[in-house]
């Protein structure tokens, strides 16, 4: 209710952002043939162990669980997967870094809107990153890296080797402590034109403290709240800004 237009914004860098990237509903071939993907699965009904080391799916606590049923409650919807293809193709980063693979429909939109990218996306269940890394094989995309393994010491292990982070997803674990911890972490790669985003940030009282959270982080000067997901931005030449936008 109380996101703004385009109309209200007077920093070039968020007008042409919101107009030309996040408000804009241009359609990329690659599309069409992860969509395809997405929808077997929605239509698949195979049952498969699932290990939980995030805050889990609140409609679906069991061990067990179909392909369907996770592929309807733990993957964004289309509108968010093609905004971060967008994002991609608007910022053209080069080092990417998803946390929380699930069956791998976002790794595929970030990977396809980048292919000369390395992509590199965690996952902890390990039936869960098999089915994703089937679905990158079949649809061809070799410059995703998964990393199998808790993130609390994945990540670590990544970011001791990485250079730099250019853009980072972070859809993992949805609690307040290890969101912000996460997030910190991989603040130390960062540099003044990294994206970081957030999904999520109110599906629950802990999420919304660490989305207020990082947008009162010393290093952080700008964020766009889409209400489904947060943009953060390190842009050190501009005062800090907040916008929340209609998306
Ligand atoms: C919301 S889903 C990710 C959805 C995916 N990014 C997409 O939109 O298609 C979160 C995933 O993070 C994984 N996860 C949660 N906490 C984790 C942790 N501590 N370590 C590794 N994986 C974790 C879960 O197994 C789950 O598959």
């Amino acid at each position: 209710m109380k996101a703004k237009t385009a109309y209200s914004l007077h920093s070039p860098f968020v007008f042409d952002l919101y107009t030309r990237c996040i408000n804009h509903s241009k359609s990329f071939e690659a599309f069409h043939s992860i969509e395809k993907l997405r929808s077997s699965l929605l239509h698949n009904p195979q049952l498969i162990e699932v290990t939980d080391l995030g805050a889990g799916s609140r409609k679906n606590k069991q061990d067990f669980r179909k392909v369907n049923a996770i592929a309807r409650h733990s993957m964004s919807s289309r509108k968010v997967s093609e905004l971060l293809f967008r994002l991609v193709d608007y910022f053209q980063p080069q080092h990417i870094l998803e946390l929380g693979t699930s069956l791998g429909i976002n790794t595929l939109y970030l990977a396809k809107a980048q292919p000369s990218a390395q992509v590199t996306t965690m996952e902890g269940c390990p039936n869960i990153a098999s089915i994703a890394r089937k679905n990158f094989k079949s649809q061809q995309v070799e410059s995703i890296q998964l990393m199998e393994g808790n993130i609390d010491k994945t990540l670590p292990y990544f970011l001791d080797n990485a250079s730099k982070l250019d853009f980072v997803f972070l859809d993992a674990n949805h609690r307040e402590a290890p969101t912000i911890r996460y997030f910190e972490q991989c603040l130390a790669k960062s540099h003044e034109d990294s994206v970081f985003i957030l999904d999520d940030i109110y599906w629950s009282q802990g999420m919304q403290r660490a989305w207020e959270q990082i947008q009162k982080h010393p290093q952080v000067m700008l964020t766009i709240d889409l209400f489904r997901v947060g943009l953060v931005f390190f842009r050190n030449k501009q005062p800090k800004q907040h916008f929340k936008l209609r998306f």
